[in-house]
Protein backbone atom coordinates (compact mmCIF):
# COMPACT_ATOMS: atom_id res chain seq x y z
CA UNK A 1 0.00 0.00 0.00
CA UNK A 2 1.72 3.37 -1.22
CA UNK A 3 0.90 6.37 0.90
CA UNK A 4 1.83 10.22 -0.37
CA UNK A 5 3.91 11.57 2.05
CA UNK A 6 1.64 13.92 3.86
CA UNK A 7 2.25 17.82 3.96
CA UNK A 8 3.62 19.07 7.11
CA UNK A 9 2.48 22.59 7.73
CA UNK A 10 4.45 23.40 10.72
CA UNK A 11 6.20 26.52 10.94
CA UNK A 12 9.82 26.46 9.12
CA UNK A 13 12.23 24.00 10.53
CA UNK A 14 15.11 25.41 12.66
CA UNK A 15 17.70 22.69 12.20
CA UNK A 16 19.52 21.95 15.63
CA UNK A 17 21.48 19.33 14.58
CA UNK A 18 22.69 17.13 11.79
CA UNK A 19 25.78 18.40 9.50
CA UNK A 20 25.14 15.81 6.69
CA UNK A 21 20.96 16.38 5.90
CA UNK A 22 19.36 19.53 4.64
CA UNK A 23 16.12 18.11 5.13
CA UNK A 24 13.67 20.91 6.42
CA UNK A 25 12.14 19.24 9.39
CA UNK A 26 9.60 20.70 12.15
CA UNK A 27 10.78 21.53 15.47
CA UNK A 28 9.61 18.85 17.23
CA UNK A 29 6.95 19.18 19.77
CA UNK A 30 7.60 19.18 23.14
CA UNK A 31 6.12 18.51 26.37
CA UNK A 32 7.14 19.31 30.18
CA UNK A 33 5.48 16.50 31.76
CA UNK A 34 4.38 13.38 29.90
CA UNK A 35 4.22 12.63 26.11
CA UNK A 36 2.02 10.26 24.21
CA UNK A 37 2.96 9.48 20.21
CA UNK A 38 0.23 7.40 18.11
CA UNK A 39 -1.01 6.98 14.96
CA UNK A 40 -4.52 8.69 16.39
CA UNK A 41 -4.96 12.13 17.32
CA UNK A 42 -8.12 11.23 19.78
CA UNK A 43 -6.07 7.67 21.15
CA UNK A 44 -3.19 10.00 22.09
CA UNK A 45 -5.38 12.75 23.56
CA UNK A 46 -6.68 9.78 25.74
CA UNK A 47 -3.21 8.32 26.97
CA UNK A 48 -2.70 11.93 27.77
CA UNK A 49 -6.20 12.60 29.77
CA UNK A 50 -4.97 9.57 31.40
CA UNK A 51 -1.06 11.15 32.74
CA UNK A 52 -2.90 13.93 33.32
CA UNK A 53 -5.31 12.20 36.14
CA UNK A 54 -2.05 10.99 37.56
CA UNK A 55 -1.99 7.50 35.52
CA UNK A 56 1.04 6.45 34.81
CA UNK A 57 2.48 5.10 30.82
CA UNK A 58 1.44 1.78 31.23
CA UNK A 59 -2.15 2.79 32.31
CA UNK A 60 -2.05 5.38 29.33
CA UNK A 61 -0.67 2.89 27.27
CA UNK A 62 -3.71 1.02 27.81
CA UNK A 63 -6.27 4.17 27.44
CA UNK A 64 -4.79 4.18 24.15
CA UNK A 65 -4.44 0.29 22.67
CA UNK A 66 -8.22 0.65 23.57
CA UNK A 67 -8.68 4.08 22.01
CA UNK A 68 -7.02 2.91 18.56
CA UNK A 69 -8.81 0.12 18.61
CA UNK A 70 -11.80 2.58 17.69
CA UNK A 71 -10.10 5.09 15.85
CA UNK A 72 -7.94 3.57 13.60
CA UNK A 73 -9.50 0.36 12.80
CA UNK A 74 -6.75 0.13 10.02
CA UNK A 75 -4.59 -1.41 13.00
CA UNK A 76 -5.74 -0.66 16.88
CA UNK A 77 -7.36 -3.92 17.61
CA UNK A 78 -9.05 -6.29 20.37
CA UNK A 79 -9.47 -8.93 17.55
CA UNK A 80 -5.36 -8.76 17.13
CA UNK A 81 -2.63 -9.22 19.31
CA UNK A 82 1.10 -7.59 19.78
CA UNK A 83 3.85 -6.97 22.37
CA UNK A 84 4.61 -3.85 25.07
CA UNK A 85 8.48 -3.14 26.26
CA UNK A 86 7.64 -1.46 29.46
CA UNK A 87 10.85 0.55 31.09
CA UNK A 88 10.31 1.98 34.82
CA UNK A 89 12.00 4.79 36.16
CA UNK A 90 13.72 2.79 39.13
CA UNK A 91 15.40 0.62 36.01
CA UNK A 92 12.61 -2.67 36.21
CA UNK A 93 12.05 -3.33 32.79
CA UNK A 94 10.07 -6.34 30.93
CA UNK A 95 8.06 -7.42 27.89
CA UNK A 96 4.62 -8.52 27.32
CA UNK A 97 3.44 -10.99 24.83
CA UNK A 98 0.42 -10.55 23.59
CA UNK A 99 0.83 -12.17 20.08
CA UNK A 100 -2.11 -14.44 18.50
CA UNK A 101 -1.79 -18.17 18.62
CA UNK A 102 -2.66 -20.66 16.24
CA UNK A 103 -6.19 -22.33 16.58
CA UNK A 104 -6.19 -26.00 18.17
CA UNK A 105 -7.06 -27.20 14.59
CA UNK A 106 -4.23 -25.23 12.74
CA UNK A 107 -2.21 -27.73 10.69
CA UNK A 108 1.09 -27.27 8.82
CA UNK A 109 -0.24 -27.73 5.69
CA UNK A 110 -3.47 -26.12 6.39
CA UNK A 111 -2.73 -23.24 3.44
CA UNK A 112 -1.75 -25.85 0.52
CA UNK A 113 -3.91 -27.48 -2.27
CA UNK A 114 -3.35 -31.15 -2.69
CA UNK A 115 -0.84 -30.58 -5.38
CA UNK A 116 1.18 -28.55 -2.37
CA UNK A 117 0.90 -24.79 -3.73
CA UNK A 118 0.00 -22.53 -1.13
CA UNK A 119 -4.06 -21.16 -1.97
CA UNK A 120 -4.13 -17.40 -2.73
CA UNK A 121 -5.53 -15.24 0.19
CA UNK A 122 -6.80 -18.17 2.24
CA UNK A 123 -4.41 -17.35 5.03
CA UNK A 124 -5.01 -13.35 4.45
CA UNK A 125 -8.65 -12.85 4.22
CA UNK A 126 -11.30 -14.52 5.55
CA UNK A 127 -12.06 -16.41 8.81
CA UNK A 128 -9.19 -19.01 7.97
CA UNK A 129 -6.28 -16.42 8.40
CA UNK A 130 -7.45 -15.47 11.93
CA UNK A 131 -5.16 -16.24 14.98
CA UNK A 132 -6.21 -16.58 18.40
CA UNK A 133 -6.44 -12.82 19.68
CA UNK A 134 -4.19 -11.65 22.69
CA UNK A 135 -5.17 -8.24 23.01
CA UNK A 136 -7.15 -8.24 25.67
CA UNK A 137 -5.35 -10.68 27.34
CA UNK A 138 -1.83 -8.82 27.07
CA UNK A 139 -3.64 -5.38 27.79
CA UNK A 140 -4.92 -7.07 31.52
CA UNK A 141 -1.70 -8.43 32.40
CA UNK A 142 -0.10 -4.96 31.71
CA UNK A 143 -2.87 -3.74 34.42
CA UNK A 144 -2.43 -6.22 36.62
CA UNK A 145 1.64 -6.23 36.75
CA UNK A 146 2.13 -2.27 36.50
CA UNK A 147 -1.16 -0.63 36.52
CA UNK A 148 -2.29 2.27 39.10
CA UNK A 149 -5.41 2.98 37.72
CA UNK A 150 -9.38 0.85 37.90
CA UNK A 151 -9.93 -0.60 34.30
CA UNK A 152 -13.21 1.05 33.55
CA UNK A 153 -11.35 4.76 34.09
CA UNK A 154 -8.75 3.58 31.45
CA UNK A 155 -11.40 2.32 28.92
CA UNK A 156 -13.51 4.97 29.13
CA UNK A 157 -12.31 7.05 26.72
CA UNK A 158 -12.55 4.07 24.08
CA UNK A 159 -16.02 3.19 25.31
CA UNK A 160 -17.23 7.15 25.08
CA UNK A 161 -15.02 7.30 21.52
CA UNK A 162 -16.88 4.07 19.90
CA UNK A 163 -20.54 4.55 21.54
CA UNK A 164 -21.12 8.68 20.41
CA UNK A 165 -18.79 8.39 17.66
CA UNK A 166 -15.97 10.43 16.67
CA UNK A 167 -15.58 12.92 13.19
CA UNK A 168 -13.98 11.43 10.81
CA UNK A 169 -10.93 13.77 9.39
CA UNK A 170 -9.26 13.72 5.91
CA UNK A 171 -6.65 11.51 6.76
CA UNK A 172 -9.66 8.97 8.84
CA UNK A 173 -11.75 8.88 5.56
CA UNK A 174 -8.18 8.21 3.17
CA UNK A 175 -7.23 5.62 5.03
CA UNK A 176 -10.33 3.65 5.78
CA UNK A 177 -11.38 3.54 2.17
CA UNK A 178 -8.52 1.85 1.58
CA UNK A 179 -10.62 -1.22 2.68
CA UNK A 180 -14.00 -0.68 1.12
CA UNK A 181 -13.44 -3.26 -1.60
CA UNK A 182 -13.32 -6.12 1.03
CA UNK A 183 -15.98 -4.26 3.29
CA UNK A 184 -18.25 -4.87 1.10
CA UNK A 185 -17.89 -8.58 0.28
CA UNK A 186 -18.06 -8.45 4.51
CA UNK A 187 -21.70 -7.35 5.69
CA UNK A 188 -20.59 -6.76 9.22
CA UNK A 189 -17.95 -4.71 8.13
CA UNK A 190 -20.18 -2.79 5.77
CA UNK A 191 -22.60 -1.68 7.75
CA UNK A 192 -19.89 -0.14 9.83
CA UNK A 193 -17.17 0.93 7.54
CA UNK A 194 -19.35 1.90 4.33
CA UNK A 195 -22.29 4.18 3.59
CA UNK A 196 -24.42 2.08 1.48
CA UNK A 197 -21.36 0.38 -1.16
CA UNK A 198 -19.22 4.18 -1.00
CA UNK A 199 -16.69 4.74 1.36
CA UNK A 200 -17.82 7.39 4.61
CA UNK A 201 -16.21 10.62 3.69
CA UNK A 202 -14.12 13.46 6.02
CA UNK A 203 -17.06 14.60 8.38
CA UNK A 204 -19.02 11.36 8.74
CA UNK A 205 -19.31 10.60 12.61
CA UNK A 206 -18.39 6.91 12.94
CA UNK A 207 -20.54 5.68 15.72
CA UNK A 208 -19.54 1.56 16.88
CA UNK A 209 -22.23 0.37 18.76
CA UNK A 210 -21.43 -3.19 19.19
CA UNK A 211 -17.81 -2.49 19.70
CA UNK A 212 -18.68 -0.17 22.47
CA UNK A 213 -20.80 -3.26 23.77
CA UNK A 214 -18.53 -5.28 23.71
CA UNK A 215 -15.51 -2.75 25.40
CA UNK A 216 -18.32 -2.25 28.14
CA UNK A 217 -18.34 -5.75 29.00
CA UNK A 218 -14.53 -6.19 28.81
CA UNK A 219 -14.31 -2.76 31.43
CA UNK A 220 -17.12 -4.57 33.72
CA UNK A 221 -15.79 -7.73 33.71
CA UNK A 222 -12.24 -7.95 32.65
CA UNK A 223 -10.14 -10.19 30.10
CA UNK A 224 -13.15 -13.36 30.99
CA UNK A 225 -15.80 -10.97 29.31
CA UNK A 226 -13.62 -11.23 26.16
CA UNK A 227 -12.14 -15.30 26.02
CA UNK A 228 -15.39 -16.78 27.96
CA UNK A 229 -18.38 -14.47 26.83
CA UNK A 230 -20.34 -13.16 23.75
CA UNK A 231 -17.50 -11.50 22.24
CA UNK A 232 -15.61 -15.15 22.13
CA UNK A 233 -19.33 -16.46 21.29
CA UNK A 234 -20.06 -14.49 18.50
CA UNK A 235 -16.13 -14.62 16.87
CA UNK A 236 -16.17 -18.60 16.79
CA UNK A 237 -20.17 -18.79 15.79
CA UNK A 238 -18.92 -16.34 12.79
CA UNK A 239 -15.73 -18.75 12.23
CA UNK A 240 -17.39 -21.81 12.01
CA UNK A 241 -20.22 -20.79 9.71
CA UNK A 242 -17.93 -18.80 7.27
CA UNK A 243 -14.75 -21.69 7.07
CA UNK A 244 -12.52 -21.11 9.94
CA UNK A 245 -11.41 -23.21 12.60
CA UNK A 246 -11.69 -20.74 15.98
CA UNK A 247 -13.05 -22.81 18.84
CA UNK A 248 -14.25 -21.93 22.50
CA UNK A 249 -11.47 -23.85 23.83
CA UNK A 250 -8.90 -21.69 21.85
CA UNK A 251 -9.88 -18.15 23.51
CA UNK A 252 -10.42 -20.24 26.81
CA UNK A 253 -6.87 -21.07 26.84
CA UNK A 254 -5.27 -18.04 25.33
CA UNK A 255 -2.74 -16.76 27.74
CA UNK A 256 -0.32 -13.35 27.80
CA UNK A 257 3.02 -13.78 28.68
CA UNK A 258 5.84 -11.84 29.93
CA UNK A 259 9.34 -12.38 28.70
CA UNK A 260 13.06 -10.79 29.13
CA UNK A 261 13.48 -8.08 26.29
CA UNK A 262 16.47 -8.76 24.17
CA UNK A 263 18.96 -6.22 25.24
CA UNK A 264 22.56 -5.11 23.42
CA UNK A 265 24.73 -1.69 23.54
CA UNK A 266 25.76 0.24 20.98
CA UNK A 267 28.42 3.47 21.01
CA UNK A 268 26.93 3.82 25.08
CA UNK A 269 23.61 3.16 24.54
CA UNK A 270 22.12 0.57 25.48
CA UNK A 271 19.25 -0.81 23.61
CA UNK A 272 15.87 -2.84 25.55
CA UNK A 273 14.25 -4.80 22.55
CA UNK A 274 11.54 -7.22 21.32
CA UNK A 275 12.64 -11.14 22.33
CA UNK A 276 11.27 -13.87 20.39
CA UNK A 277 8.81 -14.71 19.01
CA UNK A 278 9.62 -11.31 17.78
CA UNK A 279 12.47 -11.09 15.61
CA UNK A 280 12.94 -7.46 15.67
CA UNK A 281 15.52 -7.28 18.83
CA UNK A 282 17.45 -10.01 17.54
CA UNK A 283 17.84 -7.89 13.84
CA UNK A 284 18.28 -4.79 15.71
CA UNK A 285 20.87 -6.08 18.37
CA UNK A 286 22.84 -8.19 15.41
CA UNK A 287 22.68 -5.34 12.99
CA UNK A 288 24.10 -2.90 15.52
CA UNK A 289 26.76 -4.99 16.61
CA UNK A 290 27.92 -5.61 13.15
CA UNK A 291 27.59 -1.71 12.73
CA UNK A 292 29.73 -0.95 15.95
CA UNK A 293 33.47 -1.33 14.47
CA UNK A 294 32.80 1.04 11.19
CA UNK A 295 32.87 4.75 12.01
CA UNK A 296 29.57 4.84 10.55
CA UNK A 297 29.33 9.13 11.62
CA UNK A 298 32.15 9.98 10.16
CA UNK A 299 30.91 8.14 7.02
CA UNK A 300 28.42 10.31 6.47
CA UNK A 301 24.39 10.01 6.34
CA UNK A 302 23.73 7.98 3.54
CA UNK A 303 27.04 7.82 1.81
CA UNK A 304 27.38 4.92 -0.21
CA UNK A 305 30.17 3.22 2.14
CA UNK A 306 27.78 3.80 4.69
CA UNK A 307 24.64 2.36 3.11
CA UNK A 308 27.12 -0.66 2.25
CA UNK A 309 27.66 -1.48 5.48
CA UNK A 310 24.19 -1.16 6.71
CA UNK A 311 22.59 -2.85 3.86
CA UNK A 312 25.46 -6.00 4.79
CA UNK A 313 24.59 -5.93 8.26
CA UNK A 314 21.18 -6.29 7.50
CA UNK A 315 22.01 -8.93 4.83
CA UNK A 316 23.24 -11.50 7.73
CA UNK A 317 20.98 -10.54 10.06
CA UNK A 318 17.56 -10.93 8.04
CA UNK A 319 19.45 -14.15 7.08
CA UNK A 320 19.69 -15.41 10.50
CA UNK A 321 16.41 -14.36 11.28
CA UNK A 322 14.51 -16.32 8.58
CA UNK A 323 16.17 -19.27 8.47
CA UNK A 324 16.22 -19.86 12.06
CA UNK A 325 13.73 -17.69 14.45
CA UNK A 326 10.49 -19.04 16.12
CA UNK A 327 8.61 -19.13 18.72
CA UNK A 328 10.39 -20.13 21.31
CA UNK A 329 7.97 -22.00 23.10
CA UNK A 330 8.32 -24.33 19.88
CA UNK A 331 11.60 -24.36 18.78
CA UNK A 332 15.39 -24.42 20.25
CA UNK A 333 16.92 -20.91 18.85
CA UNK A 334 20.22 -19.56 20.19
CA UNK A 335 19.29 -16.09 19.94
CA UNK A 336 22.08 -14.86 22.65
CA UNK A 337 24.47 -16.03 20.20
CA UNK A 338 23.25 -14.22 17.29
CA UNK A 339 23.01 -10.77 19.68
CA UNK A 340 26.78 -11.81 20.93
CA UNK A 341 29.93 -9.06 20.01
CA UNK A 342 31.70 -12.37 19.08
CA UNK A 343 29.66 -13.34 16.81
CA UNK A 344 29.09 -9.55 14.83
CA UNK A 345 32.79 -10.14 14.70
CA UNK A 346 32.52 -13.50 13.10
CA UNK A 347 29.95 -11.64 10.56
CA UNK A 348 31.46 -8.39 9.65
CA UNK A 349 34.77 -10.77 8.84
CA UNK A 350 32.88 -11.84 5.68
CA UNK A 351 31.91 -8.12 4.40
CA UNK A 352 33.96 -6.95 1.98
CA UNK A 353 34.37 -2.86 1.35
CA UNK A 354 34.17 -2.86 -1.48
CA UNK A 355 31.46 -5.88 -2.60
CA UNK A 356 28.18 -6.68 -1.99
CA UNK A 357 27.83 -10.59 -0.79
CA UNK A 358 25.47 -12.25 -3.06
CA UNK A 359 22.65 -13.34 -0.52
CA UNK A 360 22.27 -17.01 -1.51
CA UNK A 361 25.95 -17.54 -0.67
CA UNK A 362 24.11 -17.27 2.74
CA UNK A 363 22.59 -20.15 2.34
CA UNK A 364 18.87 -20.87 1.62
CA UNK A 365 16.38 -22.06 4.33
CA UNK A 366 12.90 -22.49 3.45
CA UNK A 367 10.68 -19.43 2.35
CA UNK A 368 7.76 -16.80 3.64
CA UNK A 369 5.17 -12.88 3.18
CA UNK A 370 4.45 -10.98 6.31
CA UNK A 371 1.48 -7.75 6.64
CA UNK A 372 1.91 -4.09 7.63
CA UNK A 373 -0.93 -3.39 9.31
CA UNK A 374 0.68 -2.49 12.59
CA UNK A 375 0.63 0.54 14.68
CA UNK A 376 3.02 1.55 17.02
CA UNK A 377 3.07 3.94 20.22
CA UNK A 378 5.17 5.47 22.78
CA UNK A 379 4.71 7.21 25.97
CA UNK A 380 6.87 8.75 28.84
CA UNK A 381 4.94 9.89 31.63
CA UNK A 382 6.29 12.91 34.79
CA UNK A 383 8.09 9.98 36.80
CA UNK A 384 10.25 8.96 33.67
CA UNK A 385 8.51 5.29 33.26
CA UNK A 386 8.19 4.00 29.59
CA UNK A 387 5.91 2.18 27.39
CA UNK A 388 6.93 1.20 23.94
CA UNK A 389 4.01 -0.73 22.23
CA UNK A 390 2.97 -2.04 18.67
CA UNK A 391 0.11 -4.19 17.88
CA UNK A 392 -1.33 -5.62 15.15
CA UNK A 393 -4.24 -7.13 12.75
CA UNK A 394 -1.47 -8.06 10.42
CA UNK A 395 -2.97 -6.15 7.13
CA UNK A 396 -4.29 -3.02 6.94
CA UNK A 397 -7.70 -4.44 8.55
CA UNK A 398 -6.84 -7.92 9.12
CA UNK A 399 -8.38 -10.63 7.74
CA UNK A 400 -11.22 -7.43 6.61
CA UNK A 401 -13.96 -9.72 8.58
CA UNK A 402 -15.91 -8.60 11.67
CA UNK A 403 -17.92 -10.88 13.88
CA UNK A 404 -21.43 -9.81 13.67
CA UNK A 405 -22.82 -8.44 16.50
CA UNK A 406 -19.33 -7.36 17.90
CA UNK A 407 -18.26 -4.90 15.62
CA UNK A 408 -14.67 -6.56 16.15
CA UNK A 409 -12.54 -7.08 13.27
CA UNK A 410 -10.42 -9.98 13.00
CA UNK A 411 -6.57 -10.61 12.44
CA UNK A 412 -4.70 -12.05 9.71
CA UNK A 413 -1.80 -13.20 12.00
CA UNK A 414 -1.55 -16.46 10.64
CA UNK A 415 0.13 -15.22 7.40
CA UNK A 416 2.80 -14.67 9.66
CA UNK A 417 3.96 -18.17 9.76
CA UNK A 418 5.48 -19.99 6.75
CA UNK A 419 2.48 -21.58 4.95
CA UNK A 420 5.01 -23.06 3.09
CA UNK A 421 8.82 -23.29 4.27
CA UNK A 422 10.62 -21.47 1.10
CA UNK A 423 7.76 -19.58 -0.59
CA UNK A 424 7.91 -15.58 0.13
CA UNK A 425 5.29 -14.00 2.32
CA UNK A 426 3.62 -11.00 1.83
CA UNK A 427 6.34 -8.97 2.47
CA UNK A 428 8.96 -11.00 0.52
CA UNK A 429 10.17 -12.69 3.66
CA UNK A 430 11.53 -16.51 3.12
CA UNK A 431 11.25 -18.31 6.02
CA UNK A 432 12.46 -21.95 7.29
CA UNK A 433 10.86 -24.64 9.00
CA UNK A 434 11.09 -23.21 13.04
CA UNK A 435 8.33 -20.63 11.47
CA UNK A 436 6.05 -23.39 10.49
CA UNK A 437 2.07 -23.68 11.50
CA UNK A 438 1.94 -25.92 14.88
CA UNK A 439 -1.49 -25.76 17.38
CA UNK A 440 -0.48 -23.04 19.78
CA UNK A 441 2.58 -21.75 18.19
CA UNK A 442 2.97 -17.53 17.95
CA UNK A 443 4.09 -16.52 14.35
CA UNK A 444 7.37 -14.78 14.16
CA UNK A 445 7.03 -11.10 13.99
CA UNK A 446 8.87 -8.41 13.56
CA UNK A 447 7.40 -5.81 15.56
CA UNK A 448 10.24 -3.82 17.28
CA UNK A 449 8.52 -1.96 20.23
CA UNK A 450 11.93 -0.31 21.77
CA UNK A 451 13.50 1.59 24.66
CA UNK A 452 16.79 3.01 24.76
CA UNK A 453 18.93 3.98 27.68
CA UNK A 454 21.97 5.55 28.68
CA UNK A 455 23.57 5.22 32.40
CA UNK A 456 20.90 4.00 33.23
CA UNK A 457 18.77 7.38 32.02
CA UNK A 458 15.93 6.97 29.72
CA UNK A 459 16.96 7.99 26.10
CA UNK A 460 14.14 7.13 23.81
CA UNK A 461 11.07 5.11 23.31
CA UNK A 462 10.29 4.73 19.42
CA UNK A 463 8.64 1.73 17.15
CA UNK A 464 6.65 1.73 13.83
CA UNK A 465 4.46 -0.63 11.43
CA UNK A 466 5.90 -1.92 8.32
CA UNK A 467 6.47 -5.74 8.41
CA UNK A 468 9.84 -6.98 7.62
CA UNK A 469 10.46 -3.63 7.38
CA UNK A 470 9.64 -2.73 11.35
CA UNK A 471 13.41 -4.02 12.48
CA UNK A 472 14.71 -1.42 9.33
CA UNK A 473 12.62 1.47 10.63
CA UNK A 474 13.39 1.61 13.85
CA UNK A 475 17.00 1.23 13.36
CA UNK A 476 17.32 4.07 10.75
CA UNK A 477 15.66 6.46 12.85
CA UNK A 478 18.45 5.59 16.14
CA UNK A 479 21.32 5.55 13.61
CA UNK A 480 20.01 9.42 12.65
CA UNK A 481 20.02 10.34 15.90
CA UNK A 482 22.96 8.59 17.58
CA UNK A 483 25.38 8.40 15.06
CA UNK A 484 24.32 11.53 12.36
CA UNK A 485 22.89 13.66 15.60
CA UNK A 486 19.72 14.10 13.97
CA UNK A 487 17.11 16.14 15.88
CA UNK A 488 14.14 13.63 16.17
CA UNK A 489 11.69 15.43 13.70
CA UNK A 490 15.44 15.22 10.95
CA UNK A 491 15.46 11.40 11.91
CA UNK A 492 12.10 10.43 11.55
CA UNK A 493 11.52 12.53 8.16
CA UNK A 494 14.84 11.40 6.68
CA UNK A 495 14.50 9.38 3.74
CA UNK A 496 15.41 5.40 3.95
CA UNK A 497 16.66 2.36 2.85
CA UNK A 498 15.45 -1.18 3.90
CA UNK A 499 16.97 -4.63 2.71
CA UNK A 500 15.96 -8.11 4.13
CA UNK A 501 18.39 -10.00 2.85
CA UNK A 502 15.73 -11.88 0.41
CA UNK A 503 15.21 -10.59 -2.67
CA UNK A 504 18.77 -9.75 -2.63
CA UNK A 505 17.71 -6.16 -3.20
CA UNK A 506 18.73 -2.53 -1.45
CA UNK A 507 15.42 -1.01 -1.69
CA UNK A 508 14.94 2.98 -1.33
CA UNK A 509 12.73 5.66 -1.31
CA UNK A 510 12.12 8.21 -3.39
CA UNK A 511 14.88 10.86 -2.81
CA UNK A 512 17.16 8.74 -0.19
CA UNK A 513 20.12 7.75 -2.47
CA UNK A 514 21.38 10.91 -5.16
CA UNK A 515 22.46 9.22 -8.34
CA UNK A 516 26.18 9.13 -7.75
CA UNK A 517 25.28 7.44 -4.23
CA UNK A 518 23.32 4.53 -6.54
CA UNK A 519 26.06 4.48 -9.10
CA UNK A 520 28.54 3.43 -6.50
CA UNK A 521 26.47 1.10 -4.81
CA UNK A 522 25.58 -0.29 -7.97
CA UNK A 523 29.63 -0.69 -8.78
CA UNK A 524 29.96 -2.82 -4.97
CA UNK A 525 27.15 -5.15 -6.64
CA UNK A 526 24.28 -3.91 -4.88
CA UNK A 527 20.84 -4.76 -6.59
CA UNK A 528 18.77 -1.35 -6.36
CA UNK A 529 15.04 -0.73 -6.36
CA UNK A 530 12.86 2.31 -4.85
CA UNK A 531 9.84 1.16 -2.81
CA UNK A 532 7.06 2.63 -1.41
CA UNK A 533 6.74 3.98 2.14
CA UNK A 534 6.17 1.05 5.42
CA UNK A 535 6.48 2.73 8.09
CA UNK A 536 5.38 5.64 10.62
CA UNK A 537 7.37 5.68 13.53
CA UNK A 538 6.14 7.15 16.83
CA UNK A 539 9.30 8.43 18.71
CA UNK A 540 9.51 10.47 21.91
CA UNK A 541 13.62 11.58 22.47
CA UNK A 542 14.25 12.82 26.45
CA UNK A 543 16.33 15.81 27.05
CA UNK A 544 16.71 17.78 24.39
CA UNK A 545 15.16 18.08 20.59
CA UNK A 546 18.52 15.76 19.53
CA UNK A 547 20.87 14.20 21.49
CA UNK A 548 23.37 16.19 23.71
CA UNK A 549 21.02 19.36 22.83
CA UNK A 550 19.66 21.33 25.34
CA UNK A 551 16.29 21.11 26.11
CA UNK A 552 13.85 24.04 24.56
CA UNK A 553 12.39 26.00 27.68
CA UNK A 554 10.75 23.64 30.47
CA UNK A 555 10.18 21.06 27.43
CA UNK A 556 12.11 17.40 28.41
CA UNK A 557 9.98 15.67 26.15
CA UNK A 558 10.38 15.23 22.07
CA UNK A 559 7.75 13.54 19.85
CA UNK A 560 7.91 13.03 16.40
CA UNK A 561 5.28 11.11 14.29
CA UNK A 562 5.79 10.08 10.93
CA UNK A 563 4.75 12.26 8.08
CA UNK A 564 4.44 8.89 5.59
CA UNK A 565 0.88 8.36 6.60
CA UNK A 566 -2.04 10.77 6.43
CA UNK A 567 -2.92 10.33 10.59
CA UNK A 568 -0.79 10.53 13.84
CA UNK A 569 -0.10 12.94 16.18
CA UNK A 570 2.41 13.92 19.07
CA UNK A 571 0.11 15.23 22.46
CA UNK A 572 1.66 15.79 25.51
CA UNK A 573 1.38 18.52 28.40
N1 LIG B 1 2.31 -8.78 11.44
C1 LIG B 1 3.51 -8.08 11.39
C2 LIG B 1 4.50 -8.55 12.40
O1 LIG B 1 4.13 -9.14 13.38
O2 LIG B 1 5.66 -8.37 12.24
Amino acid sequence: MTFGKTALTFLAAVSLASSSLQAASPVPVGAEHGMVVSAHRLASDAGVEVLQQGGNAVDAAIAVAYALAVTFPEAGNIGGGGFMTVRLADGRQTFLDFRETAPKAATAKMYLDKAGKVIRLLSTRGYKAVGVPGTVAGLELARERFGTRPRAQLMAAAIRLARDGFVMDQGDATFLAEGAEDFAKDAPSAAIFLNGDKPWEKGHRLVQADLARMLQQIADHGADAFYKGEAAQKIVAASKARGGILSMADFASYKAVERAPTECDYRGYHVISAPLPSSGGVVICETLNILSAYPMGELGWHSAKGVHYLTEALRRAYHDRNVNLGDPDFVKTDAAKFISPEYAAQLRSGIAADKATPSVSLGMPGMNHEGTSTTHFSIVDAAGNAASLTYTLNDWFGARVTAEGTGILLNDEMDDFSSKPGEPNMYGLVEGVNNAIAPGKRPLSSMTPTIVTKDGKLVMVIGTPGGSHIPTGVLQVMLNMIDHGMTVTEATDAPRIHAQWMPDVLFHEPNALSLDTRALLAARGHMLEQMDYWNQIAVILVGGPAIGKPQIGKAQLYGAIDPRLPVGSVAGY
